[in-house]
């Protein structure tokens, strides 16, 4: 809503736009992952959150976290949350650093949704209680395991 609108105008349309069924406050969805060896499966997964969702927060895992779920990345956290912070559809990029961060967080932001690709559909139905868990289309062909695997076969 334009501060420059007058009072009763500003009313007015804020009353129309409620009949509408329109939303007045931009809409936020909060997405995770650890992006490692940034790809395109990652670009189009924001760029499809950002075609729904006004705002978008991405929540980049670190070392220590992916450490004790048995995962470690080629690249370090500090470089892979800059890649993200990097991406033009991305609004914010935040740590994920632990178990249950993701309660707080949707909470925190005011996520209207926690989005995710589809390898992951069903996995956080436990959050819809929060917010909208949406599991959007997965990029076929690629992912940073396979790109590792390409890397290490190359020699
Ligand atoms: N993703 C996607 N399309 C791909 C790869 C990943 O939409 N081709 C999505 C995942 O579904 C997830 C997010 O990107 O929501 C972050 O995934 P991440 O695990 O970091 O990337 P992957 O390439 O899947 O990594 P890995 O091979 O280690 O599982």
């Amino acid at each position: 809503m334009s501060a420059r609108l007058p009072t009763a105008a500003a009313a007015e349309l804020r009353a129309h736009a409620v009949a509408a069924g329109l939303k007045l406050e931009p809409t936020v969805a909060i997405t995770y992952g650890t992006y490692d060896l940034f790809h395109i499966g990652h670009v189009n997964l924001f760029r499809r959150i950002k075609a729904r969702y006004d705002i978008l927060v991405v929540a980049v895992s670190t070392d220590e976290f992916n450490a004790g779920k048995g995962k470690r990345s080629a690249v370090p956290f500090a470089d892979r949350i800059e890649m993200v912070r990097a991406c033009r559809h991305v609004d914010l990029a935040i740590a994920e650093s632990g178990w249950g961060q993701k309660e707080t967080d949707i909470v925190r932001y005011g996520a209207d949704a926690m989005v995710m690709g589809s390898d992951w559909t069903g996995h956080f139905d436990g959050l819809k209680s929060l917010c909208d868990v949406v599991y959007l289309p997965r990029t076929e062909g690629v992912s940073s395991s396979d790109l590792k695997r390409h890397i290490q076969s190359a020699g």
